[in-house]
């Protein structure tokens, strides 16, 4: 167990070791046993978070919320127009404002260049940096992820297979940060990873690498396939959900929804859950797109798990910032 975490970033999976998450884990299964018994953690009395969002939320921003308030703290909810982010102020005069202030900021900016926009703000700054999801990478929702099929397999990872496929959902462009985060980081804890999706769907170059890698030094395998129901023929996990041709067509939203819209039929539903293992699991982070990513059989069927994945965001974020934030001032 990994002890010295305060102060640390999260801005994506692959900053943090495998022994520093399962760390992460233990924390979240003491928080999580007390928050069933209504028992008090009041571990950040008195500290305060910044969640400066330049997106909506439902799940993130209120797992981070209600949170903090559980561990004895505050939340400041931020906007770029809240705050002097719309006029210009730029990550480093912004950062090193709030490290004065407050002991904690997590940041969801899923533009194009939203995770070079957290790095920019993680350099200068003197409290721990959350990514609560960017254009890349979005790790508070993949451990909490992680974290639940560890507790549905009872922690008996090594040779699931794990399916993440695309979705025909095509009301816009969602971002490629959830299928990336996943791929890299589920390997490592020796899950074989199938991704699935069209021509024309492909991730990012540094996440695949990351998956092929972590991969091979794990033991697991990688593989990508462009059939939905041969990739969840067997599955463990299926974990499924839209995102934009992102690669193909940069941020062209009319474009990218049209293409989306020529690929249909990448649905979850009753017949494809019967290929995959009688005890696999359905996951998605949400927000689903109901009768379109999934059907409303599958969602509220015997396999879904989605309740249960949500609410762990809420114990694993407080675990997260439980560990990170707290005295930070000593470091300084
Ligand atoms: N899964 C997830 O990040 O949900 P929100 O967009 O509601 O935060």
């Amino acid at each position: 167990m990994q002890t010295l975490l305060k102060g640390k970033h999260l801005l994506r999976e692959q900053d943090w070791t495998n022994e520093e998450i399962e760390t992460l884990f233990a924390v979240t299964t003491e928080l999580k046993m007390r928050y069933a018994l209504d028992l008090p953690t009041e571990w950040l009395k008195n500290k305060s978070l910044f969640m400066l969002f330049f997106e909506e939320s439902t799940r993130t921003r209120n797992a981070f919320e209600c949170g903090i308030t559980q561990l004895g703290g505050h939340a400041n909810y931020l906007t770029p127009k809240m705050t002097q982010i719309d006029h210009g102020e730029t990550p480093k005069d912004t950062i090193e404002v709030l490290s004065r202030m407050g002991h904690g900021i997590g940041v969801r900016n899923t533009f194009v260049n939203g995770h070079k926009w957290m790095e920019a703000i993680a350099e200068f700054s003197k409290i721990p940096v959350f990514n609560m999801q960017c254009d890349i990478w979005h790790p508070t929702q993949s451990f909490a992820d992680l974290y639940t099929i560890k507790e549905k397999f009872h922690n008996e990872l090594k040779g699931r297979k794990f399916v993440i496929s695309w979705t025909s959902a095509g009301k816009y462009m969602r971002p490629l940060s959830m299928a990336q985060s996943l791929v890299a980081l589920m390997p490592r804890f020796g899950m074989d990873v199938t991704l699935a999706h069209p021509k024309g769907f492909e991730l990012m170059p540094e996440p695949m690498r990351l998956a092929r890698e972590n991969a091979a030094r794990y033991g697991s395998k990688f593989e990508v396939v462009d059939d939905m129901d041969e990739a969840v023929r067997g599955a463990d996990i299926v974990y499924a959900k839209g995102w934009g041709p992102v690669m193909t067509v940069g941020d062209d939203e009319a474009a990218g929804v049209e293409m989306i819209n020529q690929n249909p039929g990448w649905i979850v539903d009753k017949r494809r859950m019967d290929l995959a293992s009688p005890d696999s699991i359905y996951m998605h982070c949400m927000p689903a797109d109901r009768d379109i990513e999934v059907t409303s059989e599958v969602m509220d069927g015997p396999h879904s798990v989605l309740y249960d994945e949500a609410e762990n965001r809420l114990h694993t974020i407080k675990a997260l910032m439980a560990l990170t934030m707290g005295n930070t001032m000593a470091q300084r």
